[in-house]
This record gives structure tokens, C-alpha cells and sequence, in this order.
């Protein structure tokens, strides 16, 4: 198991004024940014690309870039990510033609490489390319959308691929997203996640820094 990472979805910021939002959050102990992209397309809503990712670097963060690609097709986005400073990049196999070629694409370009699994996706997609992968990404809600319910079923599915992920031997991170939350992430982490997503549940409360240390010692308990 990893050590444990808070990865707050900017997608619950204020974009406003994304930059500030994104300084706060890691002063109130955020370990990643976690970077949702929509094309309207693959899921039905519009977010943002490369630019917003390019704008954030110069800003000045420095901590991880969690990209969480809801595109399709894939491809040819990748390397304008890697340049726009993204440090790992996730892609739903349902979105690319070709998913091996698609993670080897990634790490080309020196990011690591993660796959999406959404709530019905079968967990033996991971079986022939789990060596290539850095990050597994479970999906608790159907994306496309920020503050939906946890669907419970994930729990058994993150049992399922902890199970897969500790039997490779490799430190591959299984991260969980949707609907994740201080009162339900002990749960999420006893299953086997080790990196948890959350949006509404940080962006929506008044001080970021409770509901992060909440939530870590929740998972650590
Ligand atoms: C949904 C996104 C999530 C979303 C999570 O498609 O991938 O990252 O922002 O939001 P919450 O934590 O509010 O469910
Ligand atoms: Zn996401």
C-alpha cells in the first residue's frame, strides 16, 4: 500500500479565481490536484484542457497534476498534457481504440500512466496491462459530474483490485473517485484505496484544512 493521498477535484474550485483555490487547498494538506477533462463527448459536460493545466504550472504550483482524461478519443490530447506539465495522466479504456498503446503513449512522454475503471467496467481490463500502469483509477459515481453519491458497489470492486495490484507486487496507487467524504472514506480506504479524489466535500466546506485532516485521519484510524 502507498502512502496515503488526498487529491482534491478542482472541478468543485471556484474558477474563477482557480489559482488561489489551488494554493489553499495544498496549504490545508492536499497532496495532489486532481484535474478533471470533459469534452462534451465521452461524458456529457465541458471542463477544461491543457491551457488551464499550462496556466496553473506557471502560476507556480508545484505539487502533482492528477490529469483525469474523460475524452475521447485520447490520443492525440496526451501530448499536450505532458507539455502543459501534467504529471500523471488517466484515460477510460472505453475511450481509446487501443489501451496498451494508449499507456505506452504516456509514459513516452514521461508521465505516469493510470487507468479508469467506471462503475459497470469489468475489472479484467487491467489483467494484460497492470504492468504497464503506475494507477489504477476506480470510479464511484458515473463521471461526468461533480457531487453525486458514492455507489457502494465500489467497495467490493476496490477489494477486487487491491487483490490484483498486491499479487503484481508493483507500487501501483488505486485511487477512488466520487463521492468521497470524511464519513465514508475509513471505509474506502479499509477496501484498499490509498489516494482518494474528492470534490464537493473539500470545495464545498468553509475550511479546507478540517475536512483534509479530517479525512486523513479517518483513513488512518
Ligand atoms: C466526476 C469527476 C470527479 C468529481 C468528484 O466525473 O471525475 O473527480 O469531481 O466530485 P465529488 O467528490 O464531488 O464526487
Ligand atoms: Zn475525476
Amino acid at each position: 500500500m502507498q502512502p496515503t493521498v488526498i487529491a482534491p477535484s478542482i472541478l468543485s474550485a471556484d474558477f474563477a479565481r482557480l489559482g488561489e483555490e489551488v494554493d489553499r487547498v495544498l496549504a490545508a494538506g492536499a497532496d495532489w490536484v486532481h484535474f478533471d477533462v470533459m469534452d462534451n463527448h465521452y461524458v456529457p459536460n465541458l471542463t477544461i484542457g491543457p491551457m488551464v493545466c499550462a496556466a496553473l504550472r506557471k502560476y507556480g504550483i508545484r505539487a502533482p497534476i492528477d490529469v483525469h482524461l474523460m475524452v475521447s478519443p485520447v490520443d492525440r490530447i496526451v501530448g499536450d498534457f505532458a507539455q502543459a506539465g501534467a504529471s500523471l495522466i488517466s484515460f477510460h479504456p472505453e475511450a481509446s481504440s487501443h489501451v496498451h498503446r494508449t499507456i505506452q503513449l504516456i509514459r513516452s512522454h514521461g508521465c505516469q500512466a493510470g487507468l479508469v475503471l467506471n462503475p459497470a467496467t469489468p475489472v479484467e481490463v487491467l489483467d494484460w496491462v497492470l504492468e504497464d500502469l503506475d494507477l489504477v483509477l476506480l470510479m464511484s459515481v458515473n463521471p461526468g459530474f461533480g457531487g453525486q453519491a458514492f455507489i457502494p458497489t465500489a467497495l467490493e470492486k476496490l477489494k477486487r483490485v487491491r487483490e490484483k495490484i498486491d499479487a503484481s507486487g508493483r507500487p501501483i496507487r488505486l485511487e477512488i473517485d466520487g463521492g468521497v467524504k470524511a464519513d465514508n472514506i475509513h471505509a474506502i480506504a479499509a477496501a484498499g484505496a490509498d489516494t482518494f479524489v474528492a470534490g464537493s466535500a473539500i470545495f464545498g466546506a468553509s475550511d479546507y484544512a478540517e475536512v483534509i485532516g479530517k479525512m486523513k485521519a479517518e483513513v488512518a484510524r
